[in-house]
């Protein structure tokens, strides 16, 4: 399978709606929450994988600003997951050279979170790996408001002129700044929807939906919707015909 994926045309960032932890597990008649702990080891094969094949950036949706909204129990066992997974995991992301950060409401976590997180994002900011961004208390429509509110703050101080706004400097006031938007976007467990991840950065992504359930998704699965989206001709608009006299 990973013979298949020509080297050439990696996407350089890969983003993924991590779904099916809460189906996952009551498949196996058990509580969600032994889902997100299975979830754990999806994660790590996966940024394995992606580190291994030369992929640049991983962003991960982790946990949405609507995820807030679940049963207490749940999300407090999903903070305290995080908390002793970025522990547990942080020698792995040493080890692989890999440069953890991530994107999102920090304020809203629990300070223990946030700690972990500040520290594991310390000592692997000088890795020149991938770059694992776990999206934490994001949604898209927050990340675009915290633009518009900068920009306006900007605009006020005189250091940005309204004449100026384009797309271009719109995209470096979101959280993603020093990423290129990604050519491909997964979702797992059959979910046909965008669930306000990278509202503004998916515009021209790649869209593969996997009906595996996240818990169970490994690097074979990763394989796959890459070679799927290697086989996918990119218009952005154009004409078939175009986009072939450019690339002869
Ligand atoms: C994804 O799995 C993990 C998070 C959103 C935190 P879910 O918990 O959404 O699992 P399902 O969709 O209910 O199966
Ligand atoms: C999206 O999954 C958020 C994450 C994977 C973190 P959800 O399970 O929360 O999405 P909906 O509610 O089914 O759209
Ligand atoms: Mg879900």
């Amino acid at each position: 399978m990973k013979d298949n994926i020509n080297s050439e045309n990696l996407p350089q960032h890969i983003a993924v709606i991590m779904d099916g932890n809460g189906r996952w597990a009551k498949k196996k008649g058990a509580r969600r929450v032994f889902g997100h702990k299975n979830a754990v080891k999806a994660v790590r094969d996966v940024t394995e994988a992606s580190a291994e094949l030369g992929i640049k950036y991983l962003t991960l949706y982790a946990f949405s600003t609507e995820n807030w909204s679940r049963p207490k129990a749940e999300v407090e066992a999903l903070m305290k997951l995080l908390v002793s997974t970025i522990r547990k995991e942080v020698k792995t992301l040493v080890k692989n050279n890999v440069k953890l950060q991530s994107i999102g409401n920090r304020d809203d976590l629990p300070k223990g979170c946030q700690r972990e997180l500040a520290e594991a994002i310390e000592l692997t900011k000088d890795h020149t790996g991938l770059t694992l961004t776990l999206a934490l208390s994001y949604s898209g429509r927050w990340d675009i408001v915290n633009a518009v509110k900068d920009i306006a703050h900007d605009v006020k101080n005189g250091k940005v002129d309204p004449h100026d706004i384009n797309t271009n400097l719109f995209s470096k006031y979101l959280s993603t700044d020093k990423m290129p938007d990604p050519e491909l976007m997964i979702r797992t467990s059959g979910e046909m929807r965008v669930s306000n991840f990278l509202l503004w950065q998916l515009a021209y992504s790649e869209i593969y939906i996997s009906p595996i359930l996240w818990p169970d998704f490994r690097r074979e699965h990763l394989y796959e919707a890459i070679i799927d989206y290697q086989k996918r001709e990119r218009r952005f608009g154009k004409t078939s015909e175009q986009v072939n006299l450019l690339n002869d």
